[in-house]
């Protein structure tokens, strides 16, 4: 049976790096506050560079570690939920850019669980032949739609992205099982709107600011149930037990989440990936940027049994397992 395996990753952040201390010189914060209740340190900000820039850098190095020729690619899938124009889309301007001239491309939009619902999705389309080469995107300038006033949201987030490209094997490697769930009755407790409705027969909604807002602890509680069920489900999809799990990536949100996630999966928190340290929480590029950190750090070895897990607005969730 046809497979999609992970033949190349890539990320990029921003140079620009934003410390705790720096923000408390913005918000009423600490760095004693931010690192105990989170576990971030630091985050990247863009100060020039858009979504699309970050996209295109991400993808040239996923490009580079998989040698497969941007002419190759078939299809192009950028999940973002910070793009730089409702059209066109980042992945059709990133096509350009790379010169992928024979590839379908668009974006998606499932907020943090983004790249997870991305690689399902290019599985799909490998698993029925339709396509060989998929170069996924997962791409983000969360500090366009951050309420820098609100410090129970603006110290959590960071921009940058991650890349991957995904293409067909015979081999017994690759994705193996995934899982993917939205939650709508629970939509309103993270939040971004678009742009308000103003036309000549509606002046009404002007006030609707494109900022995000949360209720920080259900999205917390949802987050834990979600990874927990989610790494559940796949386990058993693809019949494995979590012992012979290497490692789990989870969407980097809060350090105390993912502790509690490992709890209630009953799993060695050390499994556990975590660069939010250093990179805060960059949605949907999230987890794409700790696979490649994985990857590049040579801490992947060929047939190591790997989890991604992530959630976000929507609410979304879901999950991949795939051999190395
Ligand atoms: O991709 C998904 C995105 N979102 C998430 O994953 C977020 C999930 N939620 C969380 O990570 C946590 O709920 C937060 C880190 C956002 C907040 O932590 P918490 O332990 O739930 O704190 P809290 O909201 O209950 O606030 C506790 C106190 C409050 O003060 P009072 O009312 O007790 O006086 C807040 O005003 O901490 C205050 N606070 C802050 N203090 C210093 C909130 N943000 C800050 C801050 N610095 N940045």
């Amino acid at each position: 049976m046809m497979k999609a395996i992970i033949a190349g990753t890539g990320s990029y952040l921003p140079k620009n790096i934003v410390s705790n201390d720096d923000l408390s010189k913005l918000v009423e914060t600490s760095d004693e506050w931010i690192s105990t209740r989170t576990g971030i340190k630091e985050r990247r900000i863009t100060n020039q560079e858009t979504t699309t820039d970050l996209a295109y850098k991400a993808s040239v190095r996923a490009l580079e570690s998989s040698n497969i020729k941007a002419e190759e690619i078939d299809l192009i899938i950028c999940a973002t939920m910070t793009p730089d124009n409702f059209m066109p889309s980042v992945a059709c301007v990133v096509q350009e850019m790379l010169g992928a001239i024979h590839s379908a491309a668009f974006d998606l939009s499932a907020a943090c669980t983004g790249m997870i619902y991305a690689m399902s999705i290019a599985e799909q389309f490998i698993k029925s032949k339709t396509y060989k080469n998929i170069l996924i995107i997962g791409s983000e300038t969360l500090s366009r739609i951050l309420n820098w006033e609100d410090r129970g949201t603006c110290v959590l987030f960071g921009d940058g992205a991650g890349a991957m490209v995904l293409t067909a094997s015979e081999k017994s490697n690759g994705i193996l099982a995934s899982t993917l769930y939205a939650d709508g009755s629970k939509n309103s407790i993270l939040t971004c709107p678009a742009i308000p409705l103003d036309n000549p027969y509606n002046r009404q909604s002007k006030n609707r600011e494109s900022k995000i807002k949360m209720e920080g602890q259900e999205v917390f509680k949802f987050a834990i149930r979600s990874v927990t069920k989610c790494i559940k489900d796949v386990l058993q999809k693809a019949d494995l037990s979590p012992d012979e799990i290497k490692y789990i990536i989870p969407h980097q949100a809060n350090k105390r989440i993912i502790e509690q996630s490992a709890k209630y999966s009953n799993i060695p928190e050390e499994k556990f990936f975590m660069n939010l340290q250093h990179c805060g929480n960059t949605s949907a590029a999230s987890v794409g940027i700790a696979l490649d950190e994985l990857a590049k750090a040579n801490k992947l070895n060929t047939g190591d049994y790997i989890i991604l897990v992530g959630f976000g607005g929507g609410m979304t969730s879901g999950a991949i397992l795939l051999k190395w």
